[in-house]
Formats: structure tokens, sequence, C-alpha cells
């Protein structure tokens, strides 16, 4: 008896904790969605590579694993990792600079999501590289954390505002639910999608995601996937690629996402209706530029951009 309402307690203490933190990145739908879309674009040697380092408890599902950084970034041994969500610019700036921005609290370089995708991204090529040798990284742990960082900086808002949290101080009503922007962005928008057009169901609206790639986004798709660095080999484009995802967001976030949504307002149908279709592109986005760096990473073919 003791020990059950114990258990009860805590679990509620670990609720009001995840609830007091506010905003997980990209809530779970929306890193499911984007390693969803990816693992529709893996190539053979993607498929087998990533299987290879998924752990057990993915049961060979990439898309299940996506939204674990989120889960242990409150757990102390794990603390060094809450930076690496987001990369903020300084106040009202709608563009984003790696030397400037990428910096923990204390200042700490390259401690961003930018720089976490660059380490990760080199962790695992540096293996997929020299496959023979001994290598003393953890790369089930740089697969799941690559993953996930790919699906953040493509979330407007994780490239926002110092000021501002990204938007996690700047209060809001969303219908009638207080809450703040950078929530709207990470869960609200995805989840009254989902009751408004999918019927709850996230399989349906990532099928239609898909759908849209190829047919309505079809002929920007490759301009999405790498740099374009004029038709030259393009064997480590992660630098200039990961630099425009970013670039991206934080104009995103000044042009839509803070846009009309001074703290205290109300935001409703005509905010859903016009950011709604900016949630789309970024989860689809996001799911071939994930699909494009694994197939980069893993592919022993030599690339040419824009090929
Ligand atoms: N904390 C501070 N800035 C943030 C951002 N842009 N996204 C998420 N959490 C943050
Ligand atoms: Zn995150
Ligand atoms: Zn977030």
């Amino acid at each position: 008896m003791k020990s059950s309402l114990l258990r009860l307690w805590f679990a509620r203490v670990i609720v009001l904790t995840q609830l007091i933190h506010g905003a997980l990145s990209w809530g779970k739908e929306g890193h499911y969605t984007v390693c969803k879309i990816a693992e529709s674009y893996f190539e053979e040697e993607t498929v087998a590579a990533v299987k290879r380092l998924l752990p057990e408890s993915a049961q060979g599902d990439l898309a299940s694993v996506c939204s674990w950084p989120d889960e242990i970034k409150h757990h102390w041994q794990w603390r060094w990792t809450s930076p690496l969500h987001y990369v903020d610019t300084p106040d009202y700036r709608c563009n984003y600079l790696y030397c400037r921005d990428c910096h923990d609290t204390h200042k700490h370089q390259d401690r961003c999501v930018t720089g976490a995708i660059f380490n990760y991204t080199m962790q695992l090529m540096s293996a997929s590289e020299n496959s023979r040798r001994i290598v003393h990284y953890n790369l089930t742990e740089a697969l799941m954390f690559l993953s996930h960082y790919i699906g953040d900086v493509h979330q407007p808002l994780h490239v926002g505002f110092l000021g501002d949290e990204g938007g996690n101080t700047i209060t809001v009503r969303w219908y009638r639910r207080k809450t703040n922007l950078h929530h709207v962005w990470d869960n609200m928008i995805i989840e009254s999608t989902l009751k408004t057009y999918y019927n709850k169901s996230l399989p349906l609206m990532i099928q239609a995601l898909q759908a849209n790639l190829t047919h309505g986004w079809s002929n920007d798709v490759p301009s999405w996937e790498s740099c374009q660095l004029n038709q030259t080999a393009c064997p480590n484009s992660t630098v200039v690629d990961v630099f425009r995802y970013a670039s991206e967001s934080i104009s995103l976030a000044c042009k839509y996402a803070y846009r009309n949504a001074t703290p205290g307002t109300t935001l409703g149908d005509d905010y859903f209706l016009s950011r709604l279709p900016v949630v789309e592109k970024r989860l689809a986005q996001g799911g071939i530029r994930l699909a494009a760096t694994l197939n980069r990473i893993f592919s022993s073919k030599p690339k040419l951009a824009g090929a």
C-alpha cells in the first residue's frame, strides 16, 4: 500500500515536472512524422545500416525512437544534451550565423542544434568510412540524436529569439487553451490538424504528406535534398546544408510564427489555417533531408550534387 502510494506520487511529480519544463521539441507526433517520411526514402544500404544500429526496443523502426532525446534530456546524466535541441539568434535578428549563435547559455561554442548535427554526422561518417577500425562513439545514440535534431532544426521556433527562448516565454491562447507560442508550433498546430482533418489518425496525416511529396512538392524535392554547389562533387555538404535549414527556420519564425502572436494574443482559425501549410512543409522537408543525410552517410557510392 505504502509503496503503491509512493509510486503514484512519483508519477505525479514526473508529469508535473514535464508540464513545468513545458515544451518538448516538435512533439512526439512531429518527430514520428519526420522519421517515418525519412524511412520511405532510405536507400538499401541505409535500411541495413539503420537496422544494425537501432536498439532492440525499436523493433527495426527508426520512427519509434525519434523522440528519445526529448525523453531523456531532463535526466541528470543527460542534462548536457538540453541546449542541443535549438539555436537562438539575438532578438529580432531574422538571420542565423553559426559563430555568433551556436553556443549554450555559458557561451560554450558549438553547443546548439546545428553543432550537434555536425557532430553526430561526423561520428557516423567516420565510423562508416573506417568500418574495420574500432570506433569509440556510441553509434546507436548518434543515430537517434541525429534523427531527432534534424527534425528539431526544421521547427521554425527551434531557431528563435534568445530573449523569449524561441517563444517559450510568450504566453498565448490556442483557441481557449492557455499555452505558449513555442508549444503551439511543437504540438498544437499538429494536434488541431489531426482532429480537424484526419480523424485523429497520425498515419493518415503522414500518408497525406507522402502523397503531397510525390505530387504537389515533387518538383521541389531535389532542391530540398542537397547542397547546390554547381554540379560539382558534394561529398560533405553537411555544413552548407545545416546552415540552410537553420536560416530557413529563423526566416519562417519571423514571417509566420512570431507575426501576430504577441504575448496575450488568442490564436484561432486565421493563425491555424495560414500556418498549417508551413508546418506541413517543414515536416516533409525534415523527412527528406534526414533521409538524404543518412543516405549520404551510409552509401558507398560517391554522389554528384544535383544528380
Ligand atoms: N530554450 C531556449 N531557447 C529555446 C528554443 N529556441 N527552443 C526550445 N527551447 C529553448
Ligand atoms: Zn528536441
Ligand atoms: Zn520545442
